[in-house]
């Protein structure tokens, strides 16, 4: 067999190999075989001197030939190896259920509030929001919550040593003291009635707002107590705003939230800015207020009672409204207050608040 005859056979086997080639680790070792160091090509070079002289041109020629069709063809085919899908072994089962993707859910506070605002807003409530921060003007004073007065207790939070401005009075526009009576330190608000002062301060009587939100107290975490919970406040003020209003706005809530058998009771209760102030109670939603479970055992949800507490509320105190320049003869309001919390657990019978914050999938995954 000629040099060249044997050079055509080289040059069909190697394209036979190089169109059979799957994967770009086959096409690194067929490189290698044919255009490495110690390669086919380089064999067959190394023996070209040896041909007859007439012979080698022809020879070198066709070589080089060859070389540059085998760069070509592999160059070629390198890019399709290295994006194809690289199908070693068996295939896959194409037919089983294909793996779940976790897109998560609303956490069980934040859809108990979407679901009070969704109440009232149908109502006609508008929402409003308020700072986290509050200054002690707004979370205590205006809401005749004096310094000093027992009733702030209560009420206690988290102070803050902020490097700023001190917070100004909003009535005056002076600079606050931080013992003054007013104006105050700088503090994480301990419930969202600093917003009915805010919203006031802004806006013109008639008005029907509730405010959503965080507040805080410096209490102990325990099963019914975290230092940071959200409430749903409510705020409605006009001309001729009574305690009825106030009744049948809160009759309509207790029955869309807690279902339509739920009744409602006022007890008589105290807070500085309402006046008369009362507790709202609901039947208790586990024994449907017959005070015993299935075994005749007191109901643990309401200790027998028949009835629990869900929230605070009453008419705006006169000087509150004063506070914000509004005439409290011409006009009366009402307001309440609610925590989230607790009316989430109530709805899904979870029996410590801390779980609301402790991110366990297998918890919060139930709703
Ligand atoms: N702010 C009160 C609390 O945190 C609740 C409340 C709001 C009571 C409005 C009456 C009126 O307990």
């Amino acid at each position: 067999m000629s040099f060249q005859q044997e050079l055509e056979s080289v040059k069909e086997t190697a394209l036979k190999e190089l169109g059979a080639i799957k994967d770009s680790a086959a096409l690194d070792s067929f490189n290698t075989k044919y255009l490495g160091r110690k390669g086919i090509f380089r064999d067959l070079s190394s023996r070209i001197p040896q041909l007859a002289n007439e012979e080698k041109g022809q020879a070198g020629k066709l070589l080089n030939e060859f070389k540059n069709i085998l760069a070509q063809r592999i160059a070629e085919k390198e890019p399709d190896l290295k994006s194809a899908p690289q199908v070693s072994g068996d295939l896959p089962d194409f037919t089983l259920p294909g793996e779940d993707k976790n897109i998560g859910r609303q956490h069980p506070v934040y859809r108990t509030l979407a679901d009070i605002c969704g109440i009232f807003s149908r109502m006609g409530f508008e929402i409003a929001y308020g700072p986290e921060i509050e200054d002690e003007y707004h979370n205590f004073t205006s809401l005749n919550i004096p310094l000093n007065h027992p009733s702030r207790d209560a009420f206690d939070t988290f102070y803050l040593n902020l490097k700023t401005e001190e917070p100004k009075n909003e009535r005056t526009g002076k600079e606050a003291e931080s013992s003054s009576v007013e104006g105050g330190r700088w503090l994480l608000r301990s419930h969202t009635s600093p917003v009915q002062i805010r919203v006031m301060q802004n806006r013109k009587p008639p008005l029907k707002v509730i405010v959503p939100g965080k507040v805080f107290r410096p209490d102990k975490p325990s099963p019914k107590h975290f230092p940071m919970f959200h409430q749903v406040e409510g705020l409605m003020v006009g001309e001729g705003i009574s305690f009825t209003h106030l009744k049948g706005i809160l009759d309509v809530f207790c029955k869309e939230a807690f279902g339509a058998s739920t009744e409602m009771r006022f007890r008589p209760s105290f807070f500085p800015f309402t006046e008369p102030s009362a507790e709202v109670d609901i039947t208790c939603i586990i024994c449907n207020g017959k005070k015993v479970n299935e075994n005749n055992e007191s109901c643990p949800t309401c200790h027998g009672e028949g009835w629990i507490e869900i929230l605070g509320s009453g008419m705006v105190h006169p000087n509150v409204l004063e506070n914000v320049g509004y005439d409290s003869e011409k006009y009366t309001g009402f307001a309440f207050g609610m925590g989230v919390e607790r009316i989430a657990m109530l709805k899904y019978h979870i029996n410590d608040i801390r779980l609301f914050t402790e991110n366990h999938i297998g918890f919060l995954s139930q709703f």
